[in-house]
This record gives C-alpha cells, sequence and structure tokens, in this order.
C-alpha cells in the first residue's frame, strides 16, 4: 500500500491518536530514536509495522505504555525487583521484558511468551498513548537494517510513502535505543545496553550480561540481535586495540589510493590526528552523551556526503559508553580491527 505521508507536529496529538486507533501506523519521537507506532492489540496494524520497514516476522517490538498500570494490564507477572526498576526509571530508556498476557497478539512478540514494555520519557509519545488510549507497539521507524532515526527527516528518508504520518518532535535526546532487560529469570539478564547504563541497574537488581544473543540450544534470547544493524550504504571499519589513530590513518591512506571518499568518526580529542579527510565528530570523550546523540545521524551524513568508507575509533567501554560501542560494533558487522 502507497501513502501519501503527512509530516504532523505536536500540535496534530489528536489526528495522529485517530490514525492509530483507525489501524495506522504513526511515527513519533520517543526520548531515545523515533519509534514507529500502531496499535499493539490489533494484529493488522501490527503486520503493517512489519511491512512498512521490512522488519523480520521473528524480530519482536517493544510496546509503549503511558502509565505503570497500563503496562501492568500487558503481563503476568510483576516481580518487585521490576516495580523497583520502573519507579527508579520510568518514565526513560529501558525496556522490560516479562511473560505476556493473552491480549498480546503473538504478533507483536514475534512468537514469544513474552512481551517487552517500557513508558518513554517524551511528551509527544505519552501524549499520543494517552490520546490513542492503547498501548503502542513501536519498533525504531527506519527501514529494517538502517541506522535508527533520531530526526523526523531520518524517518521521511525511510518511510515516506510506506506510513500515514509523522510527528517531528525535532531531534530525540538520546540518541540510541533504550536498554532491554530480560526480567523472566533471577538475575535480571541485560539484552541491548542503552541510556540506563548496566552500572544504574545493578545498584538496585542483580543484573548479568548476555554474552552472546544465543542460548546454548541456539535460538536467540532477544532475536533482533542476530540481525543485522545500524548500517550506512559505506563501509563501516571499528578499528580497536593499541596504536588506533597510527591504523586509521594507514587504513585512510589505504583507501584513497584506491580512489574511495574516506570518512573517520572519532571523539574531538583526536581530531588533530586525521588531517586532511572527513571528519565525523563525536564530540569530547569527557561527555559520551553527546557521542550517543550523535552516531546515527552522523552514519546517515558520511552516506549524503557519498563516502565510501568510515573509519571508527573504539570508545571507552563503561557506562553510556557500552551502548556506543555495541551500535558501532554492529555498524560494522564483521569489520572490525583489533591490534
Ligand atoms: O528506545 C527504543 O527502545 C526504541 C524506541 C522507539 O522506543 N525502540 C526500539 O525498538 O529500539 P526496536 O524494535 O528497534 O528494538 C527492540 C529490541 C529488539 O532487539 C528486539 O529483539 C527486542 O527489543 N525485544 C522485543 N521484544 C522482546 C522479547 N519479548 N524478548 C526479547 N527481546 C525482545
Ligand atoms: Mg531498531
Amino acid at each position: 500500500m502507497r501513502y501519501e505521508t503527512k509530516m504532523l507536529t505536536a500540535a496534530d496529538i489528536e489526528l495522529a491518536a485517530h490514525l492509530l486507533r483507525q489501524g495506522e501506523c504513526v511515527a513519533f519521537p520517543t526520548e531515545t530514536v523515533y519509534g514507529l507506532g500502531a496499535n499493539a492489540l490489533d494484529k493488522r496494524a501490527v503486520a503493517k509495522i512489519y511491512a512498512a520497514k521490512g522488519r523480520p516476522a521473528d524480530n519482536p517490538l517493544i510496546v509503549h505504555c503511558h502509565s505503570q498500570a497500563q503496562a501492568r494490564e500487558l503481563v503476568r507477572d510483576w516481580p518487585q525487583q521490576v516495580q523497583k526498576l520502573a519507579d527508579a526509571f520510568w518514565p526513560g530508556p529501558l525496556t522490560v521484558v516479562l511473560p505476556k498476557n493473552p491480549v498480546v497478539p503473538a504478533a507483536v512478540t514475534g512468537g514469544l511468551d513474552t512481551v517487552a514494555l517500557r513508558i518513554p520519557d517524551h511528551p509527544i509519545a505519552l501524549d499520543l498513548i494517552a490520546a490513542a488510549r492503547l498501548p503502542v507497539a513501536a519498533p525504531s521507524a527506519n527501514l529494517s537494517g538502517r541506522p535508527s532515526p533520531t530526526r523526523a527527516e531520518h524517518v521521511w528518508q525511510d518511510l515516506a510513502g510506506r506510513i500515514a504520518a509523522i510527528i517531528d518532535g525535532g531531534p530525540t535526546g538520546w540518541g540510541v535505543e533504550s536498554t532491554v532487560l530480560d526480567c523472566t529469570r533471577l538475575p535480571f539478564r541485560l539484552l541491548r545496553p542503552g541510556g540506563i547504563t548496566l552500572e544504574d541497574l545493578r545498584r538496585l537488581a542483580p543484573v548479568e550480561t548476555a554474552n552472546s544473543g544465543l542460548h546454548t540450544s541456539g535460538a536467540p534470547l532477544s532475536p533482533g540481535v542476530k540481525y543485522r544493524h545500524y548500517s550506512p550504504s559505506a563501509q563501516a571499519i571499528l578499528v580497536t586495540g593499541k596504536r588506533v589513530a597510527e591504523n586509521i590513518r594507514r587504513l585512510a591512506a589505504c583507501h584513497g589510493q584506491k580512489g574511495k571518499k574516506v570518512a573517520v568518526m572519532a571523539c574531538d580529542e583526536s581530531r588533530d590526528n586525521y588531517p586532511g579527510v572527513i571528519f565525523l565528530a563525536l564530540g569530547s570523550k569527557a561527555n559520551l552523551q553527546v557521542a550517543a546523540a550523535r552516531i546515527y545521524h552522523l552514519l546517515r551524513q558520511a552516506d549524503a556526503m557519498g563516502c565510501d568508507v568510515i573509519l571508527i575509533e573504539e570508545l571507552p567501554r563503561e557506562h553510556l559508553g557500552r551502548a556506543i560501542m555495541d551500535r558501532l560494533q554492529k555498524a560494522a558487522g564483521p569489520n572490525i580491527i583489533e591490534t
């Protein structure tokens, strides 16, 4: 189906809520990235999300709620530790995975018996969910495999003509997606690092990290982790370990000689190491919030500039750095150079 996609603003919440109630998809800003929303209780509406994104049907969606009461109606179990996390971090970038109630269609959960829930910390998202009087299933509003959208224009680039409407709320705050936490067992398991860090979570509940996304049986814990993600059209290469700057200069020269357009993505402190190449600045190493807010936009910008290769400097992996490195690693796929 081809849509005349409407670009809306915060003043059009009622119209956007009406579209959701009619079973259409609407993209909206959250505090992390833009989401592509649909009525979570209507499997036909949910099917439109998968069609618009080209998303594999076994990759489940996050259901967005405006209150804890609304979230609790969707699950069979609400452990005390989850209550503590919800009180501390909701509204905010934490998604909890719990056993689902039968009201949640299998289409939302990719056939799993669990559902992922969060309350987003963004006035437009909260107003929209409240006005629709529905829980809203919403993955990031990008074409499957592309970098997540942190601005309405990114959503437009990927989904214009494929969805009913986009609400423009300006650039999003965090820039990386929410932390996803499996709360069906103790210790809880970190499935995807995000804005709420492992260190934050461990102050309130026991949490272990999932090293690969796979059970020993081979069944994915969090189906999303097995797919290609966050990829620009340019080849992204992540350079880690010792003598990173020296290696990046060597790689830049090598690709440059082959006539390729090369960009380097790194923190501001490294800028002087790379004279003469396009520099995608992540902000200061001392404030990784800026890097998080910029990475997806910079990956898309590199494509817009026609770059063939993006050489990326590794960042520290603590706190928010864990989420940033997770996304950069996925953007690079197999192209990780370690020395
Ligand atoms: O910040 C965010 O989380 C954004 C905004 C829009 O809320 N949403 C987002 O959705 O990033 P998406 O679909 O791009 O990522 C959802 C992740 C996927 O890795 C998916 O596999 C995982 O959550 N997930 C969803 N339901 C799950 C479940 N029942 N069990 C395990 N993982 C689940
Ligand atoms: Mg996504």
